[in-house]
């Protein structure tokens, strides 16, 4: 049997041999006394790759979000994100139950909110109102699989959020896709934001770690405080942030062979099962197939492929999202197509 294709997500992948090297090799020291040379190194790293004043290493991306979402609203303040945000459908209730945060959902195409949708949302403070502190976006948007929001629809949302006023966060879980997918510059991005939550263990591959960039280097003090208090001050994890680092320097162009391996998996597929996926959605490294009538449901292809070697994700009764990594070559890219291909005829 061939090694199987794993295509559930790319949080899936494995540490490289020269990233565990660079873990090996790594100086550290205690982080919570601030000594730890490679946690700073990749703090400083990060901030001057988004032109922001200040980041912090977290142990993952839902705990950036958190400190993020800490930092821009205050308990029984409210958040507005899309109804499919992360933050809201898999974070646990992390926000209510550690933050106190309202907050209220906007149903939007492939989860990319616009101007128009959110204007009338926004809420302003006064007699028993609850005021919109923060309004968070998701670049690039998982459940929309992999969709970028246009740079001029993000300037819109800022002006937007700015006047209202409002605070504005990125849950940029995979901004690095966003990023090499659209050409625009990682400061681009950084200029938009109040506080951004970026992830190293997704396409980039690194086991562990986030990193929470903070366009005010005031909020850096408090930003540690809250880490600390949810339990995320670690102590040598410079091991952790190596990994990051090393990521940081040898994966990101790469992503690019993630789109393509994509893009092939949508052509293929649409040219088997028309109507199934969309190719012109397919912007990153998420394929979602849409499974109409007669197609088998999801949990059905899912088994079907998963039989044949194949692990796909069912994010819906009839919806199957995969998601091409560091871990899938091309080899392993055709053999997908092939094992899906036949299991849509099932
Ligand atoms: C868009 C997005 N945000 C945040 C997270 C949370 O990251 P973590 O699993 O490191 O908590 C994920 C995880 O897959 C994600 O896809």
């Amino acid at each position: 049997m061939p090694p199987i294709v794993d295509l559930r997500s790319d949080t899936l992948t494995k540490p490289t041999d020269g990233m565990r090297r660079a873990m090996a090799n790594a100086e550290v020291g205690d982080d919570v006394y601030g000594e730890d040379p490679s946690i700073n190194a990749l703090e400083a790293e990060v901030a001057e790759m988004f032109g922001q004043a200040a980041a912090l290493f977290v142990p993952s991306g839902t705990m950036g979000n958190l400190v993020s979402l800490r930092l821009l609203c205050d308990p029984g303040e409210e958040l507005v994100c899309d109804a499919d945000a992360h933050i809201v459908s898999y974070e646990a209730g992390a926000a209510a139950a550690h933050g106190g945060i309202q907050t209220r959902t906007i149903v939007a195409d492939r989860g990319l909110l616009t101007p128009e949708a959110l204007a009338p949302q926004l809420r302003s403070p006064g007699y028993h109102a609850v005021a919109t502190a923060a309004v968070a976006v998701e670049q690039t948007h998982n459940r929309g699989g992999g969709a970028i929001y246009p740079l001029e629809q993000l300037l819109q949302l800022r002006a937007l959020t700015a006047a209202h006023p409002a605070r504005l966060h990125c849950d940029g879980a995979r901004i690095w896709n966003a990023h090499v997918a659209s050409g625009v510059g990682l400061e681009g991005y950084g200029a938009m934001f109040d506080t951004m939550s970026v992830c190293l263990s997704k396409g980039l591959g690194a086991p562990v770690g986030s990193v929470v960039v903070l366009s005010d280097a005031a909020m850096a003090e408090r930003a540690r405080d809250i880490r600390h208090r949810l339990g995320g001050a670690m102590r040598q994890a410079g091991v952790l942030a190596a990994a990051g680092r090393y990521a940081l320097h040898h994966h990101i162009d790469r992503l690019a062979e993630d789109h393509e391996h994509a893009r092939q998996l949508a052509a293929g597929i649409a040219d088997a099962a028309p109507g199934v996926v969309d190719p012109d959605t397919v912007e990153t490294n998420m394929v979602m197939l849409e499974l109409g009538e007669p197609m088998p449901d999801a949990a059905r292809l899912s088994q079907a492929c998963a039989d044949d070697g194949v692990l796909v994700s069912s994010v819906a009764p009839r919806r199957v999202r995969l998601v091409t990594h560091l871990d899938i070559d091309s080899a392993g890219t055709d053999r997908a197509l092939d094992v899906i291909r036949r299991a849509l005829k099932v």
